[in-house]
């Protein structure tokens, strides 16, 4: 490649990572606004304490619906409308959701006055942000896929990782600046809307530059519009490769029809097995709930603050390790090396939390899952949701399995606070449990990449389709090296 196509590669994937910057400070930034949001919508309903405190966990975890819905709209967007277009909706309903959430009475009421009355466009505009979340988190990833040139399409991919974690260490920031601007009646009042708001800055950047990018090449082919994708084709790979490049995609896209299944169920299970698989390992009960996870090990509030900022820290780092391997070792090693990471630090980290041994082995146990998870499973898994399906299936099957990876999400949200707060379990074993079911899952998850999943390091997308054709026609030769 030559240095200004990297240049244009380099530039394409920045405008497409700020889809994942959304993506982790939309689903981050409510953590520093629960006080509030809770004394200004919940508080003066002088609710019963499971009524007030179920309510509040709906409106906290509302934009996660906006997640799976989004998500299983964003297969037909982005193969009816494009890949571009499909993020500037997405852009649209970061802007939206986040004015609107910030002053929910707009056009309403008098803004601060409204309170409770304000709680139900309040959730609306967080679940038209999560829908945002769920579109940007599928068509971020495919459109870096379907530009990349194959060799540098894991590294490229796995940047929108990057740009997820530091989106979720950036609003941990932006809460805290915002917060201490002011009083604790200020932060009640106003500081909270402020939060909100703040997100409508990258989301305002990422409109803006979404109109200078343009669709894939891919997406052209498949809109029988040749000549542009064509032209680039030959600005991204060279004029030399382009014709060959644009072959090969229009050759993929004639084999079969865009039946969801047309290349078998296997597939498609794979595929939403990984994206379930990366919520199960536990991730999102370990970063949603660490402060509440360092206070149980007896830790203050701002020690506790102190110690979720170590995990971001640990976080950012390790991607950047993926970043570096993903192309040369491959997507398999990782996996594997970061499920048994993520195993082994689950298993200590329950058992110190049985033997009532918490403290600073307990922090190594936390930072050694997450540095697994971040150099592993966070963006692998991003990286082959968007390369292994075959081009004629590949908006549908990807948003299936998105969907069900937002789905996994919830529902380990919502288990580990049933199972860190049962009784009989806290009593045997100290809030330990959940740590070994997340083990146990790391284990499984390895089992899984070991004897499914196929490598796609350095294949173009063209020919990652031809394996599972190939697995399809029962080839057992094609099929067993895809699976080496
Ligand atoms: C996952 C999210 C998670 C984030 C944390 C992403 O790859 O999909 O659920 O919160 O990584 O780093």
């Amino acid at each position: 490649m030559s240095k200004s196509n990297t240049g244009l590669v380099v530039a394409l994937t920045f405008v497409a990572t700020l889809g994942g910057l959304l993506f982790g400070y939309d689903t981050a930034v409510i953590s520093g606004a629960v006080g509030a949001i809770d004394h200004y919508f919940i508080d003066p309903q002088h609710l019963s304490q499971t009524a007030a405190s179920t309510l509040s966990g709906w409106t906290i975890s509302s934009a996660l619906f906006g997640c799976v819905l989004g998500s299983g709209v964003a297969g037909w967007i982005s193969s009816r409308l494009g890949r571009k277009r499909g993020l500037m909706i997405a852009a649209l309903m970061f802007l939206l959701g986040s004015i609107g959430s910030a002053v929910p009475e707009l056009g309403l009421g008098v803004i601060g006055r409204m309170g409770p009355a304000a709680l139900t466009p309040f959730i609306c505009y967080r679940i038209l942000g999560g829908m945002g979340v769920g579109i940007a988190s599928m068509i971020s990833p495919l459109y870096i896929a379907e530009i990349a040139p194959s060799e540098i399409r894991g590294r490229l991919v796995s940047c929108n990782q990057l740009a997820i974690v530091v989106g979720i260490l950036l609003v941990y920031f932006v809460n805290w600046f915002i917060q201490s601007l002011g009083t604790h009646a200020w932060y009640l009042s106003t500081a909270w809307r402020v939060m909100l708001a703040s997100e409508s800055v990258p989301a305002l950047l990422f409109l803006a530059l979404l109109f200078f990018v343009p669709d894939t090449p891919r997406w052209f082919v498949m809109r029988g519009r040749s000549e542009e994708a064509l032209r680039q084709l030959a600005r991204v790979n060279g004029e030399a490769a382009a014709p060959g490049i644009l072959a090969d995609i229009e050759r993929t896209l004639a084999v079969r029809s865009g039946r969801l299944l047309a290349f078998g169920l296997p597939v498609l299970a794979i595929g939403i097995l990984l994206s379930v698989f990366q919520q199960l390992v536990g991730i999102n009960a370990v970063l949603y709930y660490a402060p509440l996870m360092f206070r149980n090990m007896g830790a203050s509030t701002n020690s506790a603050f102190l110690q979720t900022v170590v995990v971001g820290a640990a976080n950012l780092l390790f991607t950047f390790v993926a970043i570096a391997c993903v192309d040369r070792l491959g997507r398999k090693p990782l996996l594997v090396i970061g499920s048994s990471a993520m195993a082994a630090a689950m298993f200590a980290l329950g058992g110190l939390f049985d033997a009532h041994a918490l403290g600073l082995w307990a922090l190594v146990a936390v930072v050694a899952y997450i540095a697994g998870f971040a150099l592993s499973w966070g963006p692998v898994v991003w990286v082959l949701l968007a390369e292994m399906f075959p081009n004629s299936i590949k908006s549908k099957a990807m948003a299936i399995a998105v969907a069900a990876q937002w789905l996994a999400n919830l529902f380990v949200s919502w288990s580990f606070k049933v199972l860190d707060g049962n009784g009989w379990l806290n009593a045997h074993f100290n809030h330990g449990f959940a740590y070994w079911i997340y083990g146990s899952m790391s284990v499984l998850s390895a089992a899984f990449v070991l004897r499914f999943v196929p490598e796609t390091k350095g294949r173009t997308l063209e020919s990652i389709q031809e394996l599972w054709h190939a697995h399809r026609r029962g080839d057992r030769l094609a099929s067993a090296e895809a699976l080496d």
